[in-house]
């Protein structure tokens, strides 16, 4: 539980209450409201965001950037391991000790699992994980939860499938600690070989969570509320052939929305690679690109939040 987010790190998706992460959906709700009416905002002028990713990015990096610029901060960044001190050797610790001294929050993406909180450590400003290696994301679960709002209205009563890596997802991995918090059905789905990790399905069955596995996508999509597809993460496999092997498991398009459950709402983290056909797109339930929109507003919330300015 966080509840006074001022000066706090981001570091995992079991960090939060339901009243926590009201809190910042009705933040965000205020900014995109706001932003909708063309108000400019200048609450974090003077402040600078060091955006540190040590591993790609589109939108996680340019959403935190573009969040900063709307509240009237400015931003400085590293965008690649390859053009910092990282390449030297130099350390997580020694990194985020530095630019301390340099920034008022920091954002940092990195390989390996824990090196956020291993920032957090030493930091002496608040960091917010933007992914470490195939462990947490807890902004995107954030958004994610205020996209299903948006697109579903409630969370209690629905049916939700995740879909596709669920072993080295880091997206999925924080949105299960966001969805246990609420009455929600949950069906996984994803090759054998790529199953949710067996500690976290039982931890969320502790939590009381209905949890269904299987290797059945059609089954998923004809009776799910909301399906939350991913991409399979090539990078963490050791041996490109099996990922060649798995990669295509799991394709959503048009033949197989035919089956699908009224009103279904679809969502990905993005960027896909082939997990939903474009001609899916222009489905109304495709809400991928609204999710990609409503990253900003969560993250101009989450920098005011931990600044102690909202
Ligand atoms: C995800 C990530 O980096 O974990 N992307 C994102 O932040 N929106 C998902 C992915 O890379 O598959």
């Amino acid at each position: 539980m966080i509840e006074n987010f001022k000066g706090k790190h981001i570091l995992h998706g079991n960090q939060f209450s339901k009243e926590d992460l009201d809190k910042v959906m009705h933040v965000a709700d205020e900014f995109e409201k706001g932003l909708k009416n063309g108000k400019t905002y200048d609450l974090m002028r003077g402040k600078v965001l060091a955006a540190l990713f040590f591993e790609p990015s589109t939108r996680t990096r340019l959403s935190f950037e573009s969040a900063m610029l709307r509240l009237g901060g400015g931003v400085i960044s590293v965008a690649s391991a390859a053009t910092s001190s990282a390449a030297k050797g130099e350390s997580v610790g020694d990194t985020a000790l530095t630019v301390s001294q340099y920034a008022d929050v920091i954002v940092m993406r990195h390989p390996q699992i824990g090196s956020a909180a291993e920032a957090a450590e030493v930091a002496t400003i608040p960091v917010i994980n933007a992914g470490d290696g195939a462990g947490q994301h807890p902004t995107q679960a954030l958004l994610d939860v205020y996209t299903i709002k948006k697109e579903i209205d409630k969370l209690d009563g629905i049916q939700v499938s995740l879909v596709g890596d669920l072993k080295y997802g880091r997206t999925v991995h924080a949105l299960v600690e966001l969805l246990s918090l609420y009455d929600i059905g949950l069906r996984l789905v994803s090759p054998a070989s790529l199953k949710m990790p067996a500690d976290m399905v039982s931890n969320l069955k502790e939590k009381g969570v209905e949890v269904t596995e299987t290797e059945d996508l059609l089954e998923a999509v004809s009776d799910s509320d909301l399906v939350y597809v991913t991409r399979i993460q090539k990078e963490r496999f050791s041996d490109v052939a099996e990922y060649e092997k798995l990669k295509g498991s799991y394709v959503i398009d048009n033949a197989m929305l035919q089956k699908a459950k009224e009103g279904i709402v679809i969502m990905h983290p993005l960027p896909r690679v082939d997990e939903i056909a474009t001609e899916v797109d222009s489905y109304k339930g495709a809400a991928y690109f609204r999710q990609v929109r409503n990253g900003v507003f969560v993250r101009m919330a989450l920098l005011a939040m931990v600044s102690g300015l909202k």
